[in-house]
């Protein structure tokens, strides 16, 4: 999604806009730009189409550049109008530039107004609208007032980076729904729609709330609400610029699978003491949960997926049932949520728009939130009544791995919890759970990570592959969706999951001779039943790889998963999954990282 980065101080600020966009471009993008100041002062623009490289190449041709110290630059995700030339941003006129990160849902009013004023469009966005409008105001109005009038008119979501001409010493930033912060340097100072675009320069920074005008200057930065200075707590980010660099890897996708079995033991190493769970250092409400007649989840994507796996674990582990919702449903479906409940969204960055929305709106109803989040301080940890923090570190990756890993141990270990107060597992159960999810399940990732060639054999049997199935049942069923989605976003190659036992009422018909399905068999209980979907779909051809403890004879391959507690198999064979889905996607050359149409941080609806 959209990228925000401005700078000011005594560097070549190109420069670092460049350097900032680069480190936004795992967010996903199809256009870039900058603005800044040039040697006398005058407002220089520079955007293009497609890759960074594009802008870059423009820019060689620009005087200017190595005397500007103060700019600001954008990524743009495509939402109201193609990728362009004249979409990029930024927007503005000879008065202001101006970058957005969101959508003004009443631009087009906006628009309509302004031409009867006399303006001229260059392009289909939202964005101009917003600019212009600004300019209009600023006619009248110095440049404070007019961006307080302009946030007074607009509908919608919005994240803004503004420089005016004739103040080449500031930047001005504002917000609504969509996150923005300000970096705070040594004689330089940023904004930016992410920590991860400042980390080369500085981990400190401040989060500019909804309703506050920054002014950021080199040598300062004000914030005010109302037109009154507000003190903003400076706070330090734990995460480095090492952690978002790709360390040696080819993608950074394979280094976030490899840095999974840390990653479940950082997250839950806090949480656990005497070998039992012991969530007493967070901010939660263990008696409320534990005495939940049922809770709900809310996520999109992965995050939701994540919550399929909790819906299998609270069931099986606490006894308490679980309503798993997609965010961008739950907003619209007037869901009958209120008092009493628990509303859990889970999500990695903190900032999806429709995972926001529904943490608004459960709250609203009168629900308990709470939130699982990677992103420390993002807008849903921030707006929850309580967080839990996975510690995954950065996921840069768009395609999400890590972060599912340890939300979903991170869950699990809350289930221990819940079962354990419930008195549904006995102290016994829930310590060797505790303690296998805590020291086996890392170690049994490690070893399906370490097992790369076979991976790289599975892919290459399913690369040319037109479709493909994954099948299981219970929490294979919620597993199998997330390898389906895994497989799909970064392969491009079409998949299904389905509930095994479901096949035969109509998909079946999809299996012809070498149709790839992919059978998840980590539930021993069930092994019996997969076995007989294993062969309904071997009758009609399909070549199907299973993934279980043992080897299934009926199956055309397996890959073993190693020994663990089988109610958290689950772990192993997601990393199994992840790497089935990054191998086959490097074999068809792919863009593993950046994979077409997508974006990292969803701050649209
Ligand atoms: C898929 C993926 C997405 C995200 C989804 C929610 O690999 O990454 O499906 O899981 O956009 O994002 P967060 O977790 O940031 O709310």
């Amino acid at each position: 999604m959209c990228g925000i980065i401005g700078y000011i101080g005594k560097d070549n600020s190109v420069e670092r806009l460049v350097e900032g966009l680069r480190a936004l471009e795992y967010r996903g993008y199809d256009s870039a730009g900058v603005a800044f100041f040039g040697e006398s002062g005058e407002l220089i623009r520079v955007k293009a189409a497609g890759r960074l490289a594009n802008m870059e190449e423009k820019l060689k041709s620009v005087s200017g550049t190595s005397s500007s110290h103060c700019g600001i630059g954008h990524t743009r995700w495509a939402t109201h109008g193609a990728p362009s030339d004249a979409n990029s941003h930024p927007h503005g006129t000879a008065a202001l530039q101006l970058v957005h990160n969101g959508i003004i849902e009443n631009y087009a009013g906006i628009r309509e107004e302004l031409t009867a004023l006399g303006y001229v469009f260059e392009s289909d966005t939202d964005t101009e609208a917003a600019a212009k409008l600004l300019d209009w105001y600023r006619r009248t109005d110095d440049s404070l007032t007019a961006i307080a009038r302009l946030t007074k008119r607009l509908c919608g979501s919005y994240a803004f980076g503004i420089v005016f001409a004739g103040e080449p010493d500031r930047i001005y930033a504002v917000r609504k729904d969509s996150p923005l912060i300000i970096g705070v340097g040594d004689g330089e100072n940023f904004i930016a729609s992410d920590i991860t675009a400042i980390l080369s320069r500085t981990r400190r920074y401040c989060q500019l709330d909804e309703g506050e005008i920054a002014v950021v200057k080199s040598d300062g930065i004000t914030i005010l609400k109302d037109g009154v200075r507000v003190e903003k707590e400076i706070k330090t980010a734990l995460w480095d610029t090492e952690a978002a660099e790709r360390g040696g890897f080819p993608h950074f996708m394979l280094k976030e699978i490899h840095e999974e079995p840390d990653a479940i033991k950082k997250t839950l190493g806090p949480r656990i003491s005497g070998g039992l769970p012991d969530f007493s250092g967070e901010k939660l409400d263990a008696k409320a949960l534990t005495e939940a007649s049922r809770l709900h989840i809310v996520a999109c994507g992965t995050a939701m997926h994540a919550g399929l796996i909790a819906r299998e674990l609270f069931n099986r582990l606490a006894r308490i049932p679980v309503e798993v919702w997609t965010a961008s449903e739950f907003r619209y479906c007037d869901p009958l949520v209120g008092k009493g409940d628990i509303v859990t969204i889970i999500s990695q960055s903190g900032e999806t728009a429709d995972s926001l929305a529904a943490l608004r709106l459960a709250k609203s109803k009168g629900a308990k939130t709470l939130a699982v989040v990677n992103v420390v301080g993002s807008s849903i940890a921030r707006e929850a009544d309580s967080v839990l923090y996975t510690l995954a570190g950065p996921e840069i990756a768009v395609a999400s791995t890590k972060a599912y890993t340890v939300q979903t141990s991170l869950l699990a270990l809350l289930a221990v919890d819940c079962g354990l107060r419930r008195g549904i597992l006995s102290e016994a159960d829930a310590r060797a759970l505790t303690n296998e999810l805590s020291c086996r399940a890392p170690e049994a990732v490690g070893e399906v990570i370490s097992r790369a060639e076979e991976l790289k054999l599975l892919a290459g049997r399913i690369k040319d592959s037109e479709d493909l199935f994954f099948i299981g049942r219970g929490i294979d069923c919620a597993l199998a969706s997330e390898g389906s989605l895994k497989l799909k976003e970064i392969s491009y190659i079409h998949s299904e999951a389905y509930a095994a036992g479901e096949l035969k009422h109509g998909t079946i018909s999809l299996i012809v001779p070498g149709t790839p399905v992919i059978a998840l068999c980590t539930v021993p209980e069930l092994v019996g039943k997969m076995v007989s979907n294993i062969r309904e779909v071997k009758a009609r051809g399909a070549e199907v790889i299973a993934i279980a403890s043992d080897i299934i004879a009926e199956a055309d391959a397996t890959l073993t998963l190693p020994q663990i507690d089988p109610r958290l198999a689950f772990l192993p064979a997601a990393a199994a999954l992840q790497l089935l889905a990054y191998h086959t996607s490097v074999s068809r050359g792919c863009d593993v990282d950046k994979p077409r149409n997508l974006a990292k941080s969803v701050t649209v609806e």
